[in-house]
């Protein structure tokens, strides 16, 4: 089995659970995605809320990236980690006015608008202020992502943006009141897709509502695409990076853009979930009727992702070479849902070994909580050890 290169020795002087972040993966990955793009007129908007940790933030706004937020923290988290509020989108069911307010004051990019509600609102909101809303229409495309039913986010069923047939409607609305300046049409199918065909689907899709949107007398200079690329949980160490060559290629090809249109993407977990791994430590070697089980002191309170959409993370005992051997790795959290994985095999384990539960970079941190009055867990980075 092939492990990954952890600095077991280091971490045997730090407090456990902690997120480590690879940056120099990290950089690779800002790497690739900048040479995908080059020359084409993409533009990529790293979704906040994927990782939020300020270092990583820091990192992604160097290379230029925008962001994609969803909340008015979210917006102000961007600001401050310095990527330009003209490349900020900001979508989201439910804005407040606050929240509203922030990115008009703020000058954003773009609303990703999801309800004539929304539309209502922001248009008064903008109009207060004699300001015209630059915003992107986030549209249901109907299209099926094949993924987790918890981060299916395009089809009808959703709560997600506006049907196709409120569009003449939300366009009537839009010429009545004046403050809005649709710029573009969005969408965002779900999330971890590893079958690419889906996002054939989607352009498919977009191509069919530009040409809706010409038959209105409308041309659209923003087309996002939203996020969704899926990574490689099972093999971290043969596969830490999203085949982003594929996945730009697919969009190059199947969505060719009219003069002055832009693409835009909003990718979060391609971008962050490789170069992240939740380091824990066993607390008891536990044998139980059928199972063995490895109790670690890292939870569902740090990494909720198995429990809430039963998803794979590869895990690693980064201090034991002994022979390979099945565990359940559990948490000490009064859940039974908090279980990492059943019968997977890793390195005979004892108390004190070290932990490494693979490709956490996203979803991770982010979606840390205190339940049991726990703690938020600190972060480490391969650059500042
Ligand atoms: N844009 C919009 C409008 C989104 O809703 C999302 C994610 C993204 C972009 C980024 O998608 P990504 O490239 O990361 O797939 N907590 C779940 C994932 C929830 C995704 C929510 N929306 C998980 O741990 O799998």
């Amino acid at each position: 089995m092939i492990k990954g290169i952890f600095p077991t020795e280091k971490f045997k002087a730090f407090e456990t659970p902690f997120y480590y972040y690879d940056m120099a993966l990290l950089r690779d990955t800002l790497d690739t995605i900048r040479r995908e793009t080059d020359g084409k007129p993409f533009h990529i908007h790293y979704a906040i809320k994927a990782n939020a940790n300020p270092e990583i933030l820091r990192l992604i706004a160097s290379y230029g990236f925008g962001a994609d937020c969803v909340s008015g923290n979210e917006i102000l988290r961007a600001l401050e980690c310095g990527f330009s509020a003209n490349k900020i989108a900001f979508a989201g069911v439910g804005k407040t006015d606050r929240e509203i307010e922030i990115g008009l004051d703020n000058d954003i990019f773009c609303f990703n608008v999801e309800s004539m509600a929304e539309l209502e609102v922001l248009n008064d909101l903008a109009k207060a202020r004699g300001k015209k809303a630059p915003v992107a229409l986030r549209i249901n495309p109907n299209v099926d992502a094949h993924t987790h039913r918890y981060i299916t986010t395009g089809l009808n069923e959703n709560k997600f943006g506006i049907n196709e047939q409120d569009l003449p409607a939300v366009l009537r609305m839009i010429a009545d009141g004046g403050h809005i300046n649709l710029i573009g049409m969005h969408f965002h199918i779900g999330s971890q897709i590893t079958d690419l065909s889906s996002f054939e689907d989607l352009c498919v899709k977009v191509l069919e509502l530009r040409e809706w949107f010409h038959t209105q007398g409308i041309t659209l200079p923003v087309i996002n695409v939203g996020g969704g690329l899926g990574i490689n949980y099972q093999h971290p160490n043969h596969c830490p990076m999203a085949d982003f060559e594929s996945y730009f290629r697919l969009f190059d090809k199947y969505l060719k853009l009219e003069e002055d249109q832009t693409l835009h993407f909003e990718l979060g977990r391609s971008i962050v979930a490789p170069c992240g791994s939740l380091i824990t430590r066993v607390i008891f070697v536990k044998e139980g009727i059928k199972k063995r089980f490895l109790i670690v002191d890292a939870g569902m309170t740090e990494l909720i992702r198995p429990a809430l959409y039963q998803a794979f993370h590869h895990i690693e005992n980064i201090s034991s070479d002994k022979p390979l051997t099945p565990y359940d790795v559990v948490g000490p959290v009064c859940e039974s849902s908090d279980v990492f994985a059943r019968d997977f095999t890793l390195n005979e384990s004892q108390r004190g070994d070290l932990i490494a539960i693979r490709s956490a970079g996203a979803y991770g941190e982010t979606m840390a909580s205190t339940y049991n009055c726990r703690i938020i867990p600190s972060s480490r980075f391969s650059d500042k050890l």
